[in-house]
């Protein structure tokens, strides 16, 4: 193999100025049409979303042996000369000077070159990445990925490394998945986390700016379009920091990473934007462009009883937004990104900072429309006996949280954070109707195949 011509990624070769010479390329069969004399291989090996067309000729010698029986689906490894495409829509082809095939497919290969549905995809979600649509999906959700690690460290956070496996209810809601065998394996029950919040505040009054990117965990029974029991979660925690502070880190932070998905991921988002969601790409602009509007819940509550909307569940002072008010606030009323600040406390987590109010506390949600709620988080409540107040009110016990309440006793700080749901953030860049289609495999109630 020494004289092989150099592997090439398809991405690679598409990128090159100018045509010519010999190279290699290996993926999948998205189709492979025989015609009398010539046969058109269309090869796809995930580097981007276009494919590569490599022509063979039955002059090959083993054109009847390898190339006549490849069809849709079977991996292959293709040498050829790189050349002008004279077809339109694609800028170079491959002229096949070996076809071998490095892995055949059985006859019910179940992809085939049809749109499919996603609810039927999901079931053969082994295969679902072959697609454009999920190829497109995991290229937007590396992109986004890299775009949050280099924001965070452009500004001087320490990614954490928060656990898995917890002893306590970080959101105090009580939808954690047990652990069989902890009480015999830890001395006591321990479940899986919901968020790595506490965890990083308590690093975050140490190093003073940390983030986590991890897995989080939730037993609700929420079968949505925008709820998975797993889920990934970017979890910043500042010290030193207040509700505007924070409201200010969020915004930039939405802005650098979508404005970086616009950027590296052109020809994904031009698929969605053809193909699932019209328009994505001009939202996403204008979402990178424009200021956000920042309301308070209270004006919030206000506009929406002024709304003159019949909302399924009803609205007054007090209550939780439900989807159908964010997406009104964030759709209809005001067309952009909204961020809401302090929410009754009644609604919200134990360890937001009460306000003077004693009613409302600086916790802060960032809606976008057509998904809502993508960002939840707040300012953290510092002062010990406030804080010890709140967990016993929420019903919580305060010596569980003893570690907590600790880290207001020694050098106690003004803090705040917030979460990004990952798949949310991914299912508002690519205009996917349903979160479900854009995890690699998702879990859901009554659902965790593969
Ligand atoms: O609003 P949540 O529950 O906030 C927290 O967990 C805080 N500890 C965050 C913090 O302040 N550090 O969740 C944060 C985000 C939500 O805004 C949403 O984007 C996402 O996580 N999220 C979910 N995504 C998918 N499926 C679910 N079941 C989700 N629940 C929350
Ligand atoms: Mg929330």
């Amino acid at each position: 193999m020494s004289d092989a011509a150099p592997v090439a990624r398809v991405s690679e070769l598409l990128a090159r100025p100018s045509a010519g010479g010999a190279v290699r390329v290996r993926g999948w069969l998205r189709t492979a049409r025989h015609a009398k004399n010539l046969s058109f291989l269309e090869i796809s090996d995930g580097s981007c979303f276009a494919t590569i067309q490599a022509v063979a000729s039955p002059e090959l010698d083993h054109y009847e042996s390898v190339v006549a029986g490849l069809g849709t689906g079977c991996a292959v490894e293709v040498e050829g000369e790189l050349v002008e495409s004279p077809g339109k829509g694609q800028r170079y082809e491959l002229h096949a000077t070996r076809v071998e095939l490095v892995g055949g497919v059985d006859d019910d290969y179940p992809l085939q070159k049809k749109r499919h549905s996603f609810e039927y995809l999901r079931t053969i979600a082994h295969l679902r990445p072959r697609t454009n649509t999920f190829g497109a999906v995991l290229r937007v959700r590396h992109a986004a990925a890299r775009a949050i690690h280099d924001f965070f460290d452009e500004r001087g956070f320490v990614l954490l490394q928060s656990p898995i496996i917890t002893t306590s209810d970080a959101e105090g809601a009580g939808e954690m998945f047990a652990i069989e065998g902890a009480e015999d394996f830890f001395g006591r029950e321990a479940r899986l986390t919901v968020s790595g919040q506490l965890e990083a505040e308590m690093v975050a009054l140490a190093l003073e700016r940390v983030y986590t990117f991890g897995p989080t965990f939730r037993a609700e029974n929420s079968n949505t379009s925008r709820h998975l029991a797993e889920f990934w979660m970017i979890e910043p925690e500042v010290a030193f920091c207040e509700l505007d502070g924070l409201v200010e880190l969020t915004v930039d932070f939405l802005r650098f990473v979508l404005r970086r998905i616009l950027d590296e991921r052109g020809d994904d988002m031009a698929f969605f934007d053809q193909r699932i969601d019209k328009g994505v790409i001009e939202r996403l602009e204008h979402v990178v462009d424009a200021d956000f509007e920042r309301l308070t819940y209270t004006d919030a509550i206000s506009l929406l009883e002024q709304s003159g909307q019949s909302f399924e569940h009803s609205v007054s002072w007090g209550m939780d937004l439900q989807s159908e008010h964010e997406r009104y606030l964030a759709e209809e009323k005001i067309g952009r990104p909204v961020v809401v600040t302090d929410y009754p406390a009644a609604v919200k987590a134990f360890y937001m900072y009460l306000n003077d109010d004693e009613r409302t506390v600086r916790a802060m949600d960032v809606l976008v429309p057509r998904v809502g709620e993508i960002v939840g988080g707040a300012q953290r409540e510092h002062r010990v006996d406030v804080l010890r107040r709140r967990i016993l009110e929420a019903g919580l016990s305060d010596e569980e949280y003893w570690w907590y309440l600790d880290l207001r006793r020694y050098g106690s700080v003004p803090h705040a954070g917030f979460g990004l749901g990952f798949e949310r953030l991914v299912q508002f860049a690519t205009g996917m109707a349903n979160i479900r289609d854009v995890i690699p495999f998702p879990r859901v109630p009554g659902y965790a195949e593969f």
